[in-house]
């Protein structure tokens, strides 16, 4: 399999979790001590060798291009100050050999029709899918893991965490086979079960590598849980006759989807990358 080149980030969720702050505001752009959360992923993401970066937005999201914009006055200004730092920060937020696409969801019809407006730009090669709002502090890039799994195995690759019985209802869960350290070959995968009817403990997050079949099988899904074109609902139609594994990432998950997964991520990023505490407070 050749390298795997482009990374698609859906973005074009409404946040609601985090109303008030996501009325305007996209809720990628939520920062986590010093950098929105679609930096973080957006890092990962160049990291693991990634070149093109594919961004599906919405209404409102208009914050998120001119992020990964330059933005000419402010340099000049920091480098007229001489604020040396700041202005790597504000000026390397991407290197120069990654090229951003953007493309928009009209409508927020969920997950995996997010994933299927990429299709035309992605057209008929592996790529990854990465969700901001699942952050993963790891010693090495999540997603660049997946795609050596993906070279070494030839099929899509899901990010999983074993997760208490009791959440089942709010992941997609699997069912598979061992096969490789940290590797599973899957057989299934449901979407939110009830903890009596779900397959394993082990839950998909946010880091996918997919074959591009996958499209076919978004074209062919129906709205399910939450009525919404859910990516989980195509990939298990893909698993009937693709090959899709699992693996068991190395790392620190924060849903930072959810408050509490946000202020977790918040307090021990902080902690542990900036040196922030009670005692700093
Ligand atoms: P979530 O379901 O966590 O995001 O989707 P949400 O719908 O924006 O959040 P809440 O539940 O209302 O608070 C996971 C990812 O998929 C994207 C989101 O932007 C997020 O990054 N997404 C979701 C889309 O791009 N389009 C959609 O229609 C739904």
């Amino acid at each position: 399999m050749k390298r795997i080149r482009i990374a698609v980030f859906p973005v074009a969720g409404l946040g609601t979790r985090f109303l008030p702050a996501t009325k305007a505001m996209p809720k990628e752009m939520l920062p986590v001590v010093d950098k929105p959360l679609i930096q973080y992923a957006v890092e990962e993401a160049v990291a693991a060798g990634f070149t093109e970066l594919v961004f599906v937005t919405g209404r409102n999201k208009r914050a998120i291009e001119d992020h990964f914009d330059r933005v000419p006055e402010l340099e000049l200004d920091l480098e007229a100050k001489n604020k040396v730092a700041l202005l790597d920060s504000v000026r390397n937020v991407l290197p120069s050999h990654v090229n951003c696409v953007y493309t928009r969801q009209p409508t927020a019809l969920g997950l995996g029709h997010a994933v299927l407006c990429a299709a035309p730009i992605v057209g008929d090669e592996p790529f990854a899918v990465l969700l901001a709002d699942d952050m993963i502090d790891a010693p090495a890039p999540v997603i660049g893991e997946m795609a050596k799994v993906a070279r070494e195995f030839g099929g899509s690759v899901l990010a999983l965490q074993k997760i208490p019985p009791s959440s089942t209802r709010q992941y997609g869960i699997v069912s598979g086979s061992p096969l490789a350290r940290g590797v599973l070959k899957l057989n299934g995968m449901v979407e939110k079960p009830d903890p009596a009817d779900a397959p394993s403990d082990m839950a998909v997050v946010g880091r996918y590598i997919l074959d591009p079949r996958i499209f076919d099988c978004l074209r062919r899904t129906q709205p399910g849980v939450g009525g919404e074109i859910q990516l989980t609902d195509a990939i298990a139609a893909l698993l009937r006759g693709n090959a899709v594994f699992g693996y068991e990432y190395e790392g620190t998950r924060y849903d930072c989807g959810s408050k509490a997964g946000f202020y977790q991520a918040t307090m021990e990023i902080g902690r542990k990358y900036h040196g922030l505490g009670e005692r700093n407070a």
